[in-house]
C-alpha cells in the first residue's frame, strides 16, 4: 500500500492530523494498536484552549463541541479557606472550552468515518524504516499477516510509550525530564459539578481540583502519594478528603455519588528534542509529557498538529521551509508550555522535602497571586494559551 502520510497512533493527535490533511486534499493511513472502543473508553483532561477550538472547527468537528461544550471565562484558585478568582476574559479577553478529550476523540473518528478516512485498528510491531532516508515505509502486523506502508513521510503520534521515539538514534536523541514524587488520584462521578468553574485547591495535605465534563458528570482530583494502593480509596474516603482540600463554601455544596471511574496518574515533565528526523515527525505525547495541573497535555498535541499540518501543506505546494522548521517552532511553544505546567504543579503541590522556607515561599507566591494583577494576567496568559 501506498500514502503520502503515514500516521502512527490513533489517539487525538493522530486523528486532527489525519482529518486536516484530508480537508488539504494530502491522503493519509492511521495505524492504531487498540480497539476503537478502547481509545474511547480512556478518561482523560477536557479543558481546551481558543486555538484547539479554532483548529477543530477548521477540522470540521466543532459542532458538538460547541454545542454541548462550556465556555469558562475564569477559574478560582484556593489556599486553605481563603479563595480568589483569575478571570481569563477580563484579564486576557479570552476564555477556554470545557470539553472532554474522549468527546474529541469520538467526533474525530465520526469525522473520519464520514470521510472514509483509513484507519487501521488492532496493529502490532510497528515498525518504521528509513525515516532518514527519502523512502520510508512502515511494516506491521494485522491478523498475524505482515502488511507494508510506502509513504513520504511518518508522523509518530503514538503517545509517550510509542515506537516512533524509540526509532530514533539515541546519538540524535536527548530526553529532558522529571518525574514528580506523588499521583494525581482521579474519580469520575454522576454528580453535578460543585461548581460553575473549575477550582484549583492548594492544601496543607496536599492539592485537590474540582472539574467536571458536563452539568450531570463531575471530574475530581486528590494529590496521593506514588505508592498509595488505589482499593484503600474508597468513594467515601475520596469524597473526605477531598472536602477537607477545598473551601468550606465549595465543601458544604459538594454533592457526593458513587464513581464511575477512578485511577491514579503519575506526574512528569517531559520533552524529546528534536521534534523531526529526516521525514518522521513527532506530535503530541510521543515528543512531550507535561504534569496535567495546567491543562496544557492535549492543547500541545494540538499546536503541534498546527505546525505539521502547515509544514507538510506547503511541502506539496512545493516550500519546505515549514517541515524543515517544525520542530523548532513546535519546541518553542512546548517549552513554555512545559514550563508553565512545572510552575503549576511547583505551586500548588505539597512536596515530600520541602522545607518551612520553600512552604513559605509558596505561600508568598500565592498571596502575590491574589494581589497582583500583572501576576494574574501572566497566568491567565498561559491557561487560555500562548499563541500557536
Ligand atoms: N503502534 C500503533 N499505535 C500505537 C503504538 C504503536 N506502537 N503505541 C501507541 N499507540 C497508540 C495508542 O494506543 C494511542 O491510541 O497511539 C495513541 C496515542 O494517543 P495518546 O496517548 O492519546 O497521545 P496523543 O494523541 O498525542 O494525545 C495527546 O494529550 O491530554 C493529553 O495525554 C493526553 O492523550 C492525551 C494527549
Ligand atoms: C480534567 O477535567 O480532567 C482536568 C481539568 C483541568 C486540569 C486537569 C484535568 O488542569
Amino acid at each position: 500500500m501506498r500514502t503520502q502520510v503515514c500516521i502512527i497512533g490513533g489517539g487525538p493527535s493522530g486523528l486532527l492530523l489525519s482529518q486536516l490533511l484530508h480537508l488539504h486534499g494530502i491522503a493519509t493511513v492511521v495505524l492504531e494498536r487498540r480497539t476503537r472502543a478502547y481509545v474511547l473508553s480512556r478518561i482523560r483532561a477536557g479543558v481546551l484552549e481558543w486555538g484547539g477550538v479554532d483548529l477543530l472547527r477548521q477540522a470540521g468537528v466543532g459542532d458538538r463541541m460547541d454545542a454541548e461544550g462550556f465556555v469558562h471565562e475564569g477559574t478560582r484558585l484556593s489556599t486553605g479557606n481563603r479563595s480568589f478568582r483569575i478571570d481569563f476574559k477580563a484579564l486576557t479577553g479570552q476564555q477556554v472550552m470545557v470539553y472532554g478529550q474522549t468527546e474529541v476523540t469520538r467526533d474525530l473518528y465520526e469525522a473520519r468515518d464520514r470521510m472514509d478516512g483509513k484507519i487501521v485498528h488492532e496493529v502490532e510491531d510497528v515498525t518504521l524504516h528509513g525515516a532518514d532516508s527519502d523512502t520510508p515505509f512502515v511494516t506491521y502486523l494485522k491478523g498475524g499477516t505482515e502488511h507494508r506502508i510506502d509513504c513520504d513521510f511518518i508522523a509518530g503520534c503514538d503517545g509517550f510509550h510509542g515506537v516512533s521515539r524509540k526509532s530514533i538514534p539515541t546519538s540524535v536523541l536527548r530526553e529532558f525530564e522529571r518525574v514528580y514524587p506523588f499521583g494525581w488520584l482521579g474519580v469520575l462521578s454522576e454528580t453535578p459539578p460543585v461548581d460553575h468553574e473549575l477550582i484549583y485547591a492548594q492544601h496543607e495535605r496536599g492539592f485537590a481540583l474540582c472539574s467536571m465534563r458536563n452539568a450531570h458528570l463531575s471530574r475530581y482530583y486528590i494529590q496521593t502519594p506514588l505508592d498509595d494502593p488505589l482499593d484503600k480509596w474508597t468513594d467515601q474516603a475520596f469524597w473526605d478528603e477531598l472536602r477537607r482540600r477545598i473551601p468550606a463554601d465549595a465543601a458544604e455544596r459538594l454533592i457526593t455519588g458513587p464513581s464511575v471511574e477512578k485511577s491514579i496518574a503519575p506526574l512528569r515533565s517531559f520533552v524529546a528534542e528534536p521534534m523531526r528526523w529526516g521525514r518522521l515527525f513527532l506530535v503530541g505525547d510521543a515528543a512531550h509529557i507535561v504534569p496535567p495541573t495546567g491543562a496544557k497535555g492535549l492543547n500541545l498535541a494540538f499546536s503541534d498538529v498546527h505546525y505539521l499540518r502547515d509544514g507538510l501543506v506547503r511541502h506539496y505546494q512545493g516550500d519546505d521551509e515549514g517541515i524543515e522548521t517544525y520542530s523548532e517552532r513546535a519546541l518553542a511553544r512546548v517549552w513554555k508550555s512545559e514550563r508553565f505546567s512545572w510552575s503549576m504543579t511547583t505551586l500548588l503541590h505539597r512536596f515530600p522535602d520541602q522545607s518551612t522556607f520553600d512552604l513559605r515561599m509558596q505561600d508568598s507566591e500565592l498571596a502575590y497571586l491574589e494581589s497582583s494583577r500583572a501576576a494574574q494576567t501572566a497566568l491567565a496568559e498561559n491557561y487560555i494559551g500562548l499563541p500557536y
